[in-house]
């Protein structure tokens, strides 16, 4: 396999995680070093090699601290220890240094809105009424006649305020009772927090992911959320959709605990925080912050959720771009683990075409484990579902365990990802579908997200470049990226069925440096475009 270096080209006044690739990594699914059948900190250390050689450049973990696990690390009752499923402290410093030896960036996820039930926090503030922690907790008597405080429900089902017997009030918890929200109101919760970032960035981390940022704050006066326009359901149903979150979710103080973040960060060189926000880009972009000092990176996960049609993503691009403020640096994800995995939302064959987009537009972009060798969500039989999501609300079929896969490395046991029956079952194909199988294959994905990958650094225009739209209708997207004297024009056909490229305005002539169709690389390529279905091209303009 031969490494692709940077050519000095790239060089330019951006900073790393503006020009760097993102790939997260769900640590319990990733490599089992110990045998349990759990990923593990040395078990990811094992595999960095690979991260090196795809060309990533910054790593995200989602949560490996102490918790009960309720929702799988999530729930926290320990912001400073490191789970022993996951490893040691020393192991975690380990990881980090072997990720900065190959010249890649660490990020942690951040869990603040709140914490575990079983966090000492948590333990003290539901001890009494009195206890100096009661307020660090959103506790309440309920309204007038003793009920629930309100109509708010929780994310996984059910009401989101949960009695408590002892003390005779309720708390809230906007997931699992199990994970009861901190009050973010309470300057002695704020303080505790910033020294929890502070903990980790003095130990050299890069930066953070932050959980569910829009949620932080509430309303004061507890109102209710209005039923969602429009729809039609039975208010006993306990479903979170059915309810219009504004007043338990992105209320306008947040932005003062954002940006109280962001100043923690600054305390630290060239360090990036990174928020979890699913809202309407009109929103989202506040997450900038004044001045550009909230977020750096307000995730932007329209790529997750629009319908895979060429004009809701063109559109959607440049309303984004549209809606950035002039600072404001953009970023795309086509991958989490709470949400199903690209490959299966938009088709095998559109997956290179999903991967040729999140790669050559303007940002940051974030690739999902597992993604790049095409892996799709593995369906797990009803009995072996553990996602508390899935367990709570069977009949919706929103089990997340199926993009939380182990990753698939090769085509020996359990696919190289334990010697021990993993905590989620492989897929019955992964023998042909890992990383083994793909690298050397100039004809799959993984080669071609490589590919790509190193073509981002080669060229500042597919990577820091001004994105300029061209042309989209039903079928195709297309724009150009130029930075100095390069030009490209990325042409991807979302739909099934061949498609003309046909611009109105100008006309373009070069030489296509990737295809999904590996025999068309090198060809030229003039005016009018004959693309195949499920075609992506990316072109270098003559
Ligand atoms: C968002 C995380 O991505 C998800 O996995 C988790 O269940 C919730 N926040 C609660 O922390």
């Amino acid at each position: 396999m031969e490494q692709i270096t940077a050519q000095p080209s790239v060089r330019s006044k951006h900073l790393w995680w503006q020009n760097g690739v993102i790939y997260q990594i769900y640590p319990r699914s990733f490599q089992d070093s110990n045998g349990d059948g759990v990923g593990d900190l040395q078990g990811i250390i094992s595999r960095l090699d690979y991260l090196q050689w795809l060309g990533v450049d910054c790593v995200w973990l989602s949560p490996i601290f102490s918790s009960p696990m309720a929702d799988f690390g999530y729930d926290i009752s320990d912001y400073q220890g490191i789970h022993p499923l996951f490893g040691t402290m020393e192991d975690f410093d380990a990881l980090l240094s072997e990720v900065h030896n190959r010249g890649m960036k660490l990020l942690l996820d951040l869990v603040p809105n709140h914490t575990s039930d079983q966090h000492p926090w948590f333990l003290e503030s539901k001890s009494s009424r009195d206890n100096p922690k009661r307020n660090w907790y959103i506790w309440h008597d309920g309204n007038a006649e003793g009920g629930l405080p309100n109509n708010w429900l929780s994310v996984f089902g059910g009401h989101a305020w949960e009695w408590d017997e002892v003390t005779q009030q309720y708390y809230y918890h906007a997931f699992l009772k199990e994970q009861p929200d901190l009050n973010w109101r309470n300057p002695e919760v704020q303080e505790a927090m910033m020294n929890v970032m502070r903990f980790w960035l003095d130990k050299g981390i890069d930066g953070f992911r932050v959980d569910v940022m829009w949620h932080m704050v509430k309303d004061q006066e507890l109102r209710d959320n209005p039923p969602f326009p429009g729809s039609t359901f039975d208010p006993k149903d306990l479903i979170y959709d059915h309810y219009t979150p504004v007043y338990s979710t992105d209320q306008p103080e947040v932005h003062e605990i954002v940006r109280m973040m962001r100043a923690v960060t600054d305390e630290y060189d060239e360090r990036v925080l990174i928020g979890e926000i699913y809202l309407p880009i009109h929103k989202l972009v506040t997450y900038y912050g004044q001045d550009n000092k909230g977020a750096h990176l307000p995730f932007n996960f329209q790529l997750l959720t629009l319908p895979w049609e060429a004009p809701a993503i063109a559109m959607a691009i440049d309303e984004y771009e549209g809606a950035l403020p002039a600072e404001g640096w953009p970023n795309w994800v086509l991958g989490n683990h709470d949400k199903p995995r690209i490959s299966s939302r938009v088709g095998r064959a559109q997956a290179k075409v999903a991967a040729l987009l999140l790669l050559t537009l303007r940002g940051t972009p974030t690739i999902y484990y597992g993604d790049e060798i095409g892996m799709r969500d593995v369906p797990i039989p009803m009995n072996e579902i553990v996602d508390p999501q899935g367990l709570n609300m069977p009949d919706l079929n929103i089990s997340r365990d199926p993009s939380r896969t182990p990753m698939q490395w090769n085509s020996e046991i359990n696919a190289g990802f334990s010697n021990h029956k993993p905590w989620l079952r492989l897929p019955f194909n992964s023998g042909r579908v890992n990383v083994d199988k793909q690298k050397d294959d100039k004809y799959s994905k993984l080669h071609f997200y490589r590919k790509l990958i190193g073509l981002r650094k080669e060229h500042a225009a597919l990577n820091v470049g001004c994105y300029r739209p061209v042309y989209a209708d039903q079928q195709l997207i297309s724009y150009v990226r130029e930075w100095g004297d390069e030009r490209f024009l990325i042409v991807l056909n979302l739909s099934h069925r061949p498609a003309y490229f046909r611009p109105r305005q100008e006309s373009y002539s070069g030489t296509i440096l990737l295809g999904t169709e590996v025999e068309r690389i090198g060809m030229q390529v003039e005016d009018v475009i004959t693309l195949g279905g499920d075609e992506g091209l990316l072109i270098q303009l003559s």
